[in-house]
């Protein structure tokens, strides 16, 4: 039998750390035990329907795959695989030093970055090897704050280390330097490269912090790549239209600096009392159903019945489905055929579990090779064509027809100067601005034809 794999997970949910509780990798499944105190605390656990209040004191179990090698919930905690994750490189190069070889590529290594990066990422779930780990990372943290800015020295070898990991110049620099700015950089998921930091956003020049520096506001920093110029710019296009529609949505800031360009979103998943549980729906309908393993084993018409069941356990915003079903078809009508299941989360416990604001609204389909109407799969089966599809898909959120019209008017009306807007964005190349203007012209003028 293969050796099985050890961590545990604490947590600064309501503010002190404590230890949650124990986690263990074995052959077929994975398994964590609260804590009595964790359990006597009340308070929410590792994921929504993990929670102690459904499980007690026994243990939570959950039957791993390769494509879910751990519960869903820490997949967010592991860096992402693709090229330009700065987390997996940082943390490989670290494993590297240590091994003296290249790390084997399988569950042993992947284990070790949960370890090693599973902590201070968004949400309030941190996991460490062991307790000692735990202790110590927090009390780092706290000396850390009561430390002086760092300085200004010391921002050259972050700019170097971005410069080099996403705009691939040959420049080198000291990891260690980079470490000692920011703290060990927390594991986020997503495709692009991105930091979790600090900034003040009233500065002219922005200097980055080690996220939760007193004073400071903690942001996702994201770091645009050569591959998609202007991405950002569309991203936060995106994010205004939302902001104007009446979304719930993180103020954001765009800069550039040095070749580099910037978007900086404030943090949802942080309130005066510390973290606060974020879970993406991917996470809390794997971990639901077993059968379960990737965004297309759901269809879009699907996903009003988890809300539905998740009432059975939670307490959930009354109006979830409805801005659901808004969120879709702001997606549809601005080009983001991108709103796959780690893009919409859950924020709260389970007594208290609303849609996060809405993150990453970027109109991908611009990119040829993201030209998809949704990522999320859906059957337009017995329709004309999809805006038909969408126009009826109100009913599967609970919305009767003039309920549906309504959230379709909105849509409309909040992207009815679109085109225009995204044709401001000049940095965007023109063949993209043209692409996405023509998609989102035609998805509305199917809309229009099917509102009810
Ligand atoms: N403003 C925010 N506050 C807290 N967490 C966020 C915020 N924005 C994004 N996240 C988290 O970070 C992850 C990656 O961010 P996202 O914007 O989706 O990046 P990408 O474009 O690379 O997919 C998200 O899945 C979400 O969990
Ligand atoms: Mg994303």
């Amino acid at each position: 039998m293969a050796r099985h794999h050890h961590a545990v997970i604490w947590s600064r949910l309501g503010g002190t750390p404590r230890k949650m509780g124990d986690l263990v990798l074995a052959d077929a499944d994975t398994f964590f035990t609260y804590t009595p105190d964790w359990l006597d605390s009340g308070l929410p656990g590792f994921c929504l329907l993990g929670d102690g209040a459904i499980w007690g004191s026994d243990t939570v179990a959950y039957p791993v795959s390769e494509r879910i090698p751990v519960f869903p919930r820490l997949l967010a905690l592991i860096p992402g695989n693709n090229p330009r994750n700065l987390q997996r490189r940082h943390y490989l190069d670290l494993l590297r030093a240590r091994l003296g070889r290249e790390p084997p590529p399988g569950i042993d290594t992947e284990w070790q970055l949960l370890t090693l990066g599973g902590h201070g990422g968004v949400g309030h779930v941190d996991v460490f090897a062991d307790d000692l780990a735990a202790e110590d990372w927090y009390h780092a943290i706290e000396a850390e704050h009561a430390a002086a800015a760092p300085p200004g020295e010391a921002r050259s070898e972050l700019w170097r280390m971005l410069k080099r990991e996403v705009l691939d110049e040959n420049v080198s620099f000291d990891p260690q330097v980079v470490e000692e700015i920011l703290g060990p950089t927390p594991s986020v998921g997503g495709m692009i490269p991105k930091l979790l930091v600090a900034i003040d956003p009233a500065a002219e020049q922005p200097r980055f912090y080690p996220p939760g520096t007193p004073g400071h506001t903690d942001v996702v920093l994201k770091v645009e790549p050569p591959e998609y110029p202007g991405l950002l710019d569309l991203e936060a296009l995106c994010l205004d239209l939302h902001a104007e529609a009446g979304f719930a949505t993180p103020a954001h800031h765009r800069f550039d600096a040095d070749g580099l360009h910037f978007l900086a979103v404030e943090r949802f998943d942080r309130d005066d009392n510390g973290p606060l549980p974020v879970e993406s729906l991917f996470s809390v309908i794997a971990t639901g159903d077993h059968d379960f393993r990737e965004t297309g084993d759901i269809l879009l018409d699907e996903l009003g019945e988890v809300f539905t069941r998740l009432r059975d356990v939670a307490t959930l915003a009354p109006d979830t489905e409805q801005q659901f079903y808004r969120r879709l078809l702001m997606a549809l009508l601005t080009g983001n055929g991108d709103l796959h299941l780690d893009n919409v989360a859950l924020l709260g416990g389970l007594d208290n579990c609303r849609l996060t604001p809405v993150y990453d609204p970027s109109p991908m389909r611009a990119w040829p090779r993201h030209n998809l109407v949704s990522a999320i799969p859906f059957d337009p089966e017995g329709y004309p064509d999809h805006g038909a599809f969408f126009a009826d898909l109100g009913k599967h959120f609970g919305l009767d027809k003039q309920q549906t019209g309504q959230c379709i008017d909105d849509a409309l009306a909040a992207t009815a100067d679109y085109p225009e807007r995204v044709m401001a964005h000049e940095r965007v190349p023109l063949t993209q601005r043209q692409q996405l203007v023509e998609i989102a012209k035609a998805e509305r003028k199917l809309l229009e034809k099917h509102r009810p």
